[in-house]
């Protein structure tokens, strides 16, 4: 028999229509795992989680961060995306091939986002794989749930974060077989971009993807001299996506692919009807001068779009922040690029910081029956304003998002078990 237990609150969820269900003063029924319902009724014979007066959400998804990048986050805004990678970016995790350091910078990383919003992840780590595992398993620890990648670079990179290609290879076998120990934190291949990452080594990466049924992170389309680069390195490829669906790495297992600022139309065909999740991450394309992504035009098309901090090119862990920044961008598009182009309105960005994330991860993001018992509680009391017995729950959580998004949250439950 699962254990069942209850949480007490002010519950509110996206479900697959992008709609804001709301449910006050309420119970959250959890069996083992799973939420199994809501219910207005106090249930007999269960333990109560009582959160009264809180908002209770489902745990939210951060489809791209650099967890080694966490140190400097805020620091080093005022350069593009190459510059910022080669002067800041690639130093600072080249100091992972130390585990001393590894352990004392993940140990403030993994810390931190316990304490976020978020539940579920894809985290990109460094090339090193013992510092990768280290924190793969301080996470597994921590009770969370993700994808952690061992990065991949053999080309373009300084010396002391290039590999050799077979080592690269050996190497993430090695990490692939270290990840067996964890229950819920799993390998996903991690070429870094294809600038990068010799054709050789992008094509082997996939013939592993493909054989262990593994998926795949990296980037696309993030900065104009990125795309220009990737052109001149893979002269026949068409775009960008081209170049990755030439070494194999089109969507061929689930895919998140970041940033995706830069889209031309082939490329948005390209993304439809694939197993490929775009990671939208608004906060980054701000500092990094990246550009505004098309992300009306994709949830047009039905692209899957998720939110992420793409820390540090974010300078934040929390992802209600990101749902507000994408409002924002979206509004600079609408605006400067594209007037036909829709804002974003809070119900379709609290989706993608929710269930649009986490359909990478199974049935998780929603408290829809039979999803996972991933749940977050946000203490909204604190907030001054005379509106706030007038307003709705989704309401709340908004003002909640742009007032207070970023503050340590007031409980965490991942798969049913309470973290923090
Ligand atoms: N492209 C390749 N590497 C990176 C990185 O670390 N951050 C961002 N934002 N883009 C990248
Ligand atoms: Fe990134």
């Amino acid at each position: 028999m699962e254990e069942r237990f209850a949480i007490f609150g002010d519950i509110l969820y996206a479900d697959e229509d992008m709609e804001i269900r709301e449910f006050k003063d309420s119970y959250l029924i959890v069996n083992g795992t799973k939420v199994s319902g809501i219910q207005r009724s106090r249930p007999n014979g269960m333990v109560v989680h009582d959160y009264g007066g809180m908002l209770v959400i489902p745990g939210l998804t951060d489809l791209h961060l650099h967890a080694p990048q966490y140190q400097f986050a805020g620091l080093f805004m005022d350069e593009e995306l190459l510059q910022w990678l080669e002067r800041h970016t690639f130093p600072e995790e080249g100091r992972y091939a130390d585990l001393d350091y590894a352990k004392k910078a993940y140990s403030i990383f993994t810390s931190d986002l316990l304490k976020s919003e978020t539940t579920r992840f894809s985290i990109f780590a460094t090339i090193h794989k013992d510092a990768s595992l280290m924190l793969s398993q301080m996470l597994e620890e921590k009770g969370f749930s993700g994808y952690v990648g061992k990065v991949n670079m053999d080309m373009n990179s300084p010396d002391y974060l290039c590999e050799d290609t077979r080592d690269s290879i050996e190497s993430t076998l090695s990490y692939i077989e270290g990840m067996k120990r964890f229950e819920n934190i799993r390998p996903i291949i991690t070429p870094r971009f294809i600038p990068s990452c010799s054709p050789g080594l992008l094509k082997e990466l996939a013939g592993i993807s493909k054989e262990k049924g593994l998926p795949v992170q990296s980037h696309l389309d993030e900065n104009l001299s990125e795309i220009e680069w990737v052109k001149e390195l893979v002269p026949e490829s068409r775009n960008y996506s081209d170049a990755y669906r030439m070494m194999g790495l089109w969507g061929e297992e689930k895919t998140i692919m970041a940033h995706v600022v830069w889209p031309d139309d082939e490329e948005m065909n390209m993304l439809e009807n694939r197993n490929i999740f775009v990671a939208h991450s608004p906060s980054s394309n701000s500092n990094l001068s990246s550009g505004i992504a098309p992300i009306r035009k994709m949830l047009e098309r039905r692209i899957n779009v998720a939110l992420a901090t793409d820390v540090a090119g974010g300078s934040s862990l929390s992802i209600l922040r990101m749902a507000t920044h994408a409002i924002e961008v979206s509004k600079l598009y609408h605006r400067l690029v594209d007037e036909k182009s829709r804002p974003l309105t809070f119900r379709e960005a609290f989706y993608m910081a929710s269930l649009g994330g986490g359909r990478f991860f199974g049935s998780t993001g929603s408290f829809i029956p039979g999803y996972d018992a991933d749940v977050v509680v946000l203490d909204s009391s604190s907030i001054h304003t005379t509106l706030y017995d007038e307003i709705s729950l989704a309401e709340r959580l908004e003002l909640y998002a742009y007032r207070c998004a970023g503050r340590p949250v007031a409980a965490k439950f991942i798969k049913g078990r309470k973290v923090l």
